[in-house]
C-alpha cells in the first residue's frame, strides 16, 4: 500500500494513519514527501481557520505557552519563546517529578520576570501532567521531555489543537516515526504550526551554506562526510530512594527506548544536514559498524559509544557518518561536502570552487534556538502555519536505520526500516519495573524486520 497522509487525515483518525507502511520504491513521491503539499491539503489547511479558534491571534493579542519537561532544554526553550514575542507569556508548566517541577518554577520566575504568569494551578506532575496541561487554555506547547515519550506526546498535542516546538529527535524507533508523520499531517489539516528543534535549520550562516551549495557552487555533490566526534553528556548519580525506572528517566541519554540512543539524539542535528543536502530525499540503504568500547558500567545503559555507518542514496552519493562520546580523544563536529567543482565545509560556513565564498557575520548571528521561536510565533501572528513534519521525521528515521545498522551489523534499507514493528518501550510508561537493559551485540542481534 502506498503511505497517503492526506488520505488518511482527511478520515482524522492517527490511529490508522499510524500504522499505514510504506512499500513503495525508492523514487515515488510518497518516499520523498511524507507530509503531501497537494493543492488538496492546501485546501484543508485553509479551511480549518485557526485564527478564529484562538484569541490569541491579533497583533497585540497574548500568545499563551506551556512548557513540557523542565530540564535544560525545557528551560533554554522557554526563554527562546518569551525573547521571540513581547506578547508570549509563560502560562503553564508539566514535569514528571515533583521536585524537578518545582526548580524549574523558581528558576522561571527569575529568568522570565513579567512574561511568567503560571497559576499554582496550572502546574502539573506526574506522568497525566502532559495530559493535565493540554487541557488548559495555553496556544503553544514546548515538548522538551526525552525522545522516548514525543511520540505519544506530539499527538495529544495536536489532537487538543495546540501549536507545537517539538524537540529532537522525534522518536526512538518506527512506530513512533510513523505516529508523528500522522500527527504533523494532521496539524497541517488543522492549520496548526509545528517548529522542530532540529535547530541548524534555522541557522543564519548553514542556511546560506546550504542554500548555496544546493544552487550549485561545488557543482554535484560525490560525497559527504559528517562527522561528531565529541566528549561524554551528563550523568545524574542514582541516590538510594531511586527506583530502577526513576534512574532510567532520569538518566535518558543512556537508554535507548529513551533516547534512541546517541546516536539518534545528538547525531541528528549531522545527518539531518545530510538530508537537508538531498532536498530531503531519504538514503535507500546504510550498513556500519559500532560499541561500547569506554562507558561499559551498567549506569551508562545499553547505549553504544561509537559508531560509524555509510548512507547510499538511488543517484550514488553517499555519506560517511562517524560519531563519537568519549573523553580524551579528538573531537570535530563538522559537515565535509565534496562536489563535482568543489568542497565545503557546512559548520565553518566555507566554500572552495571555482568562487570561494565565506559567510559574513558568523560571529554576530543571531541565535538558532530564538529564531526557531521567532518563525514559530510569527506564524501563528500571521495565520500562516509552518510544519517541519516532513524532514524532523525522516531524519529521525534515517538515524533510527544507522543505529539498527551498526547494532545488527545487517545493511538496512529505508523502506525496511520505514515499515518496521519494532517498538521499544513500554506502551504507557508507570513507576513499575523498568525496561530490561541489553546491550546489542552485532551479527547476534538482528534488526526485527530486515
Ligand atoms: N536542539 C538542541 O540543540 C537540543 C539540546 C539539548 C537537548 N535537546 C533535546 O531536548 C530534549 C530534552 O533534553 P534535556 O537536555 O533538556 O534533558 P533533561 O533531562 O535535562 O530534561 C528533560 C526533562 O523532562 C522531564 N520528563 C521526563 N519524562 C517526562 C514526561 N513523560 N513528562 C513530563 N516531563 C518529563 C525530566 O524529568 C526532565 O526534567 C531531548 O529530546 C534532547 O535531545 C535538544
Amino acid at each position: 500500500m502506498t503511505f497517503d497522509p492526506l488520505q488518511l487525515v482527511q478520515q482524522d483518525s492517527i490511529e490508522q494513519i499510524s500504522s499505514t507502511a510504506s512499500s513503495d520504491s525508492p523514487n515515488t513521491p510518497s518516499r520523498r514527501t511524507f507530509l503531501t503539499t497537494s493543492a488538496a491539503a492546501t485546501a484543508i489547511a485553509g479551511t480549518a481557520n485557526f485564527l478564529t479558534r484562538s484569541a490569541h491571534a491579533a497583533g497585540s493579542d497574548i500568545i499563551k505557552v506551556g512548557l513540557v519537561g523542565c530540564g535544560g532544554r525545557g528551560m533554554g526553550a522557554a526563554d527562546n519563546a518569551m525573547k521571540a514575542d513581547a506578547g508570549c507569556r509563560l502560562t503553564a508548566i508539566a514535569e514528571v517529578f515533583y521536585d524537578r517541577m518545582e526548580a524549574g518554577k523558581l528558576q522561571l520566575k527569575k529568568s522570565l520576570g513579567s512574561q511568567y504568569e503560571v497559576p499554582e494551578e496550572q502546574c502539573f506532575s506526574g506522568w497525566e501532567a502532559l495530559d493535565k496541561i493540554l487541557q488548559t487554555d495555553i496556544n503553544v506547547v514546548l515538548l522538551a521531555t526525552p525522545p522516548g515519550f514525543r511520540p505519544a506526546q506530539m499527538e495529544a498535542a495536536v489532537k487538543a489543537g495546540k501549536h507545537v516546538f517539538c524537540e529532537k529527535p522525534v522518536a526512538v524507533d518506527a512506530p513512533g516515526v510513523r505516529r508523528v508523520i500522522a500527527a504533523s499531517a494532521l496539524a497541517e489539516s488543522k492549520g496548526l504550526c509545528v517548529v522542530s528543534g532540529l535547530c541548524w535549520r534555522y541557522d543564519y550562516g548553514v542556511k546560506a551554506t546550504i542554500e548555496k551549495i544546493l544552487s550549485g557552487a561545488i557543482g554535484d555533490i560525490v560525497t559527504i562526510q559528517e562527522n561528531y566526534l565529541a566528549g561524554t553528556l551528563w550523568i545524574r548519580t542514582p541516590k538510594p530512594d531511586w527506583t530502577p525506572m526513576h534512574a532510567q528517566v532520569l538518566n535518558w541519554l543512556y537508554y535507548r527506548w529513551l533516547s534512541g540512543d546517541h546516536y539518534v539524539e545528538q547525531f541528528i542535528h549531522s545527518l539531518d544536514k545530510a538530508m537537508w543536502l538531498h532536498n530531503d530525499v531519504p538514503p535507500v540503504s546504510c550498513s556500519g559498524m559500532g560499541g561500547r568500547q569506554v562507558r561499559t558500567e551498567l549506569e551508562y545503559g545499553d547505549i553504544y559509544d561509537h559508531f560509524s555507518v555509510v548512507y547510499e542514496w538511488a543517484d550514488g552519493t553517499r555519506c560517511f557518518a562517524s560519531t563519537r562520546q568519549m573523553k580524551g580523544c579528538f573531537n570535530q563536529t563538522e559537515d565535509f561536502i565534496f562536489g563535482t567543482k568543489g568542497t565545503a565545509r557546512v559548520l565553518a560556513h566555507e566554500i572552495k570552487g571555482e568562487t570561494n565564498w565565506q559567510f559574513e557575520g558568523k560571529k554576530d548571528k543571531p541565535s538558532m534556538y530564538d529564531l526557531e521561536h521567532v518563525a514559530l510565533m510569527k506564524a501563528i501572528r500571521d495565520g500562516k502555519p509552518i510544519n517541519n513534519g516532513d524532514y524532523m521525521c525522516k531524519s529521525t528515521l534515517m538515524a533510527i536505520m544507522g543505529r539498527e545498522a551498526a547494532y545488527s551489523g545487517q545493511v538496512i534499507k529505508w523502506d525496511d526500516a520505514f515499515a518496521s514493528e519494532m517498538k521499544l518501550g513500554p506502551d504507557k510508561p508507570d513507576w513499575g519495573p523498568a525496561p530490561e537493559v541489553e546491550v546489542p551485540m552485532p551479527g547476534t542481534y538482528k534488526f526485527i524486520d530486515a
